[in-house]
């Protein structure tokens, strides 16, 4: 049976979106009409709620349908074990429609996939709240015309908000700008951003605004718009002539909208929630450049946001909670409608990755159903080719979050090896013939009798020696060019670029007789994404990168896009003085405009070639060494018995 849901605000197209829209405009005529008259709809709420509940459930009534629910699924049969997934089969015989909030993320999808009925994501963890996104678009519409065109300032808790990650990706698909101005340490996450950028070219650019600092303090601003030339994140040192034209776009801006949210605390851990966050009050009302910008918020708010706004005609968030019930009658209409009109479409054959293997790849996100339930979600990823230095990543169907491929292994020959571009062709045969696993560690490839294929003969490339005077060399250019040691920060690209970053550092600090600061950033991973190395003092905060002479480290710069990566993830964060780039081996083949100022040993290799640099920090027991080897196919290695 067809049916339609809402679980993403990616499951409806912009002209659904606007037909929803235009129901809502007659949603007395719906209610008139009673067409809902005869349905049922259950909420099950996991998490608590004021606005979303009650007006999905006035919504209903209005409509003149039914409601079921349960009070507090603490009282349900989740107390006693039942997993979501044996919830939503049952209750989909109790109801036409099922509304579910949940703390984890991914967990309405599960439900969705065991249910008879049609499933409406009231919020699922931190990832989306799409219906949420109807009613900030439908007010944001009401109140300005049109969303096209539009600048929307989004505050606050980005990391941690489902309502603004959902809204961030209406916005973009709409056309309007976003400037982000996140509460330190909760920036927008970088699978947000990885998907703005890949799904709607939208791109990021740092601007730091002293025009909203006047109102917003504690924070920089950010740029994401679509079309905006995609070099700019690349800059290493912005030039003053292009950061002036920066500048000037951004304070060229209408703000037409600030949208407020309150710090998740409920999904930080203890001791992370931090001091400082952005409040908007008395300063904003008073500000001249905002008189025609208006404030929302989804509710409820804590301390964020002043009461003061509340008389001003600009403060329009209980208005966006009144429309919850218009916009959710006309969604509820909308789903029913193409319940019934539609037949079952052409069944499509499921592309995503699932591991035929009883060990595959685990999602990164601790909150995700696939790591919290197991027994409602089977672990599904989607492939996204392309990811940095033409890394293979995968996307979680259920969270959205990405993890990036290490070891792949053939399952007719049980045999494993590390990703590498150039088996970017033989994995996609691998995976159209369902003989692809994809392992987290050579210890789960092991355990289930997998062994490594043999790659064809090494030839060293650098020995002990030459990685040690390249290491030094690169130091002695470093200090050249500093202009200021004190401000130097040495941050090394998980994990090889870090081993180097810690061995560089220690010749700085001994040629300047001084600690110099370490760092380390994480290029896909689920947590922080910039750290210290070495805590100088118990009470050392979060690293600064402001205003510092970042040199970033790494083994091997290939196509480039590591690097790219991580300079956006620096900029996001905050402006440093410089960025330069130091690697130990240069292999060519770059896709982005990005050049390394210290190169170990440039190796012009082949695309089907592999170029490892083995530090004796990673591999213990082995020298250091650099090794290049060319890839074997696994046709060739059956034929040539190789593998
Ligand atoms: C939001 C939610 O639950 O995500 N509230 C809502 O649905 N209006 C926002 C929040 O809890 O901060």
């Amino acid at each position: 049976m067809f049916r339609r849901n809402l679980l993403s605000i990616a499951d409806l197209t912009n002209d659904e979106i606007e037909e929803i829209f235009e129901l809502a405009d007659a949603a007395e005529k719906l209610g008139a009409d009673k067409v809902a008259g005869g349905r049922i709809m259950a909420t099950l709420f996991y998490e608590p709620s004021t606005r979303t509940r009650l007006s999905f459930e006035s919504a209903m009534h209005r409509l003149g349908g039914s409601v079921i629910s349960c009070s507090d699924m603490k009282s349900s049969s989740t107390a006693k074990g039942e997993t979501v997934a044996d919830t939503a089969k049952v209750v989909s015989s109790y109801a036409d429609v099922l509304v579910v909030r949940h703390y984890w993320d991914g967990a309405v999808q599960a439900m969705a996939e065991h249910a008879g009925v049609s499933v409406i994501n009231a919020g699922d963890g931190s990832h989306e709240h799409p219906s949420q996104t109807l009613c900030d678009l439908y007010t944001l519409k009401q109140e300005k015309g049109r969303l096209k065109g539009l600048t929307v300032v989004i505050c606050g808790d980005l990391k941690n908000g489902r309502t603004i990650h959902s809204l961030v990706y209406a916005l973009a698909r709409f056309g309007a700008s976003v400037v982000t101005l996140a509460a330190n340490g909760m920036e927008l996450p970088q699978y947000v951003l990885e998907r703005l950028e890949r799904e709607y070219d939208y791109t990021l650019a740092p601007v730091a605004t002293g025009d909203l600092k006047a109102v917003v303090t504690e924070t920089d601003a950010l740029y994401l718009t679509p079309k905006q030339p995609h070099q700019l994140a690349l800059f290493t040192q912005l030039d003053p002539g292009l950061q002036t034209r920066l500048d000037t776009i951004v304070s060229g801006l209408r703000y037409d909208a600030f949208y407020m949210t309150r710090k998740q605390k409920e999904r930080m851990k203890e001791g992370t929630a931090g001091n400082s966050y952005p409040t908007i009050g008395s300063e904003f009302l008073r500000e001249q450049r905002f008189k025609n910008t208006v404030v929302m918020h989804p509710l409820p708010r804590v301390d964020e946001l002043s009461p003061e706004v509340d008389k001003d005609r600009r403060g329009i968030y209980f208005k966006q909670a009144a429309y919850g019930v218009p916009v959710r009658m006309a969604l509820l209409k909308f789903l029913f409608a193409q319940n019934d009109t539609k037949r079952a479409g052409v069944k499509k054959l499921p592309t995503w990755f699932e591991s035929p293997e009883t060990l595959g790849p685990q999602c990164a996100n601790p909150n995700c159903i696939t790591v919290t339930e197991p027994a409602s979600a089977r672990r599904k990823f989607d492939f996204l080719a392309g990811g940095p230095g033409g890394a293979l990543i995968l996307r979680c169907l259920y969270c959205d979050h990405r993890i990036k491929v290490q070891l792949v292994g053939h399952v007719k020959s049980k045999r494993y090896c590390a990703y590498d571009i150039a088996l970017s062709d033989t994995i996609k045969d691998w995976f159209e013939n369902k003989e692809l696993a994809i392992f987290d560690s050579i210890k789960a490839a092991e355990e289930i009798g997998y062994e490594p294929y043999k790659s064809g003969p090494q030839r060293n490339i650098m020995d002990e020696t030459a990685i040690e005077n390249a290491v030094r060399d690169i130091a002695r250019q470093i200090l050249r060019d500093c202009d200021d040691p004190d401000r130097l920060l040495v941050l090394g690209i998980r994990s090889k670029g870090s081993y180097l970053a810690q061995r560089i550092a220690a010749e700085l600090a001994a040629a300047q007789k001084r600690k110099i600061e370490i760092g380390e950033i994480e290029i896909y991973g689920s947590g922080d994404e910039i750290r210290r190395l070495f805590r100088a003092e118990p009470e050392a905060g979060p690293l600064n990168l402001k205003d510092r002479e970042i040199v970033l480290v790494d083994d091997v710069i290939y196509t480039g896009r590591t690097v790219k990566n991580a300079l956006d993830i620096i900029f996001r964060s905050a402006r440093p003085k410089s960025v330069r780039l130091a690697v130990l081996i240069d292999r060519g083949h770059r896709e982005v405009p990005v050049k390394p100022n210290y190169v170990g040993k440039h190796i012009p290799s082949s695309e089907r070639e592999r170029v490892r640099v083995k530090l004796r920090e990673a591999e213990h027991d082995e020298k250091d060494k650099v090794v290049i080897y060319s890839i074997i196919s696994p046709v060739e290695q059956q034929v040539g018995g190789l593998g």
